[in-house]
């Protein structure tokens, strides 16, 4: 059985037809002091194996919670989520969350700061059987999860909303972190040359972008990275591809956070295409994660 995030819906219910489960139906609501709380709606259509009245709910079955950690209510969902499902018996709980978010926060960068991801991934993890990822921003900072944990990659299947109109794409990553997903993605489609560049990150928004001596003119471009986020490294790195010659540069990243004017800033730097992944339900979501999380589960 599913249980959803509010803001994953759409996933949680095409991981249900890959593993011919149900969704819970939930409803999200704010008390007058703006506490969250979810509730199992009270109707004629639960799912067998599910019991809800006046004075008890029960899960007879495998609980499988669906939420990436896209916002702060999204957290409060999953550890709600987590409560309601081993309160209510069932005999595991698997918590999937495909977007991870503060795993950026992986160090402590001046005394007096938190490392945010361990204290996260410690919350999200103590109350699950499993814990399973995708794509997160580094596998390192799972060693925080008291679960049973798992990481999946969706780079290959990026390959699959990538109709390119060249026959030498030129796949490159922003930065040397991102350059494993560049070579996954180059596996996938099955050929292309690889690269990756220097990135300097100079505030939220701001990178500085070097090229290196690959000669990108006359090439199709494809940038791959984990996420994309105020859309500042795609950006830049594509407005200075398209200066060097590159016939077109296309976006692909797993992770479609889209902070703010990043639309706008791609947009404006020149890239004409943009594949992203359902991790999280953006417009540019149209590969669908839910098969590779089927078969980790
Ligand atoms: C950082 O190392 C990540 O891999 C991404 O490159 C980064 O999060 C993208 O952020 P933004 O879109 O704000 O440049």
């Amino acid at each position: 059985m599913i249980l959803s995030g509010s803001a994953n819906q759409h996933l949680a219910h095409s991981l249900a037809d890959q593993l011919e489960e149900e969704v819970l139906p939930l409803t999200y609501r704010r008390f007058a002091d703006g506490e969250l709380i979810v509730e199992v709606d009270r109707d004629d259509l639960l799912p067998t194996n599910v019991v809800v009245d006046a004075t008890s709910f029960t899960i007879d079955e495998r609980v499988v919670i669906v939420c990436s950690t896209i916002s702060d209510q999204a957290h409060l969902e999953v550890i709600q989520l987590q409560d309601l499902a081993r309160e209510a018996g069932a005999p595991s709980i698997v918590t999937v969350v495909p977007y991870l978010g503060y795993a950026r926060q992986d160090v402590a960068h001046h005394p007096g700061q938190p490392v945010s991801a361990r204290a996260v991934i410690k919350a999200l993890t103590v109350n699950t059987d499993r814990f399973i990822t995708v794509d997160p921003h580094e596998d390192a900072v799972l060693d925080y999860s008291t679960a049973d944990t798992a990481s999946v990659s969706a780079v290959a299947a990026l390959a699959d909303g990538l109709p390119l109109d060249a026959d030498s794409p030129i796949i490159i990553a922003p930065d040397e972190g991102a350059k494993s997903l560049a070579v996954s993605l180059r596996d996938a489609i099955g050929y292309g040359e690889i690269d990756f560049l220097e990135k300097k990150r100079i505030d939220d928004t701001t990178v500085e972008i070097s090229l290196t001596d690959t000669d990108v003119d006359g090439h199709e471009v494809i940038l791959v990275d984990d996420e994309v986020s105020t859309g500042g490294t795609m950006a830049t790195a594509a407005s200075q591809l398209l200066d060097h010659g590159a016939t077109s540069v296309t976006a692909a990243c797993v992770h479609p956070l889209f902070i703010g004017g990043a639309f706008t800033r791609l947009a404006r730097a020149g890239i004409d295409r943009i594949v992203a992944t359902d991790t999280i339900e953006r417009p540019v979501s149209q590969v669908s994660v839910a098969s590779t999380i089927a078969a980790e589960l």
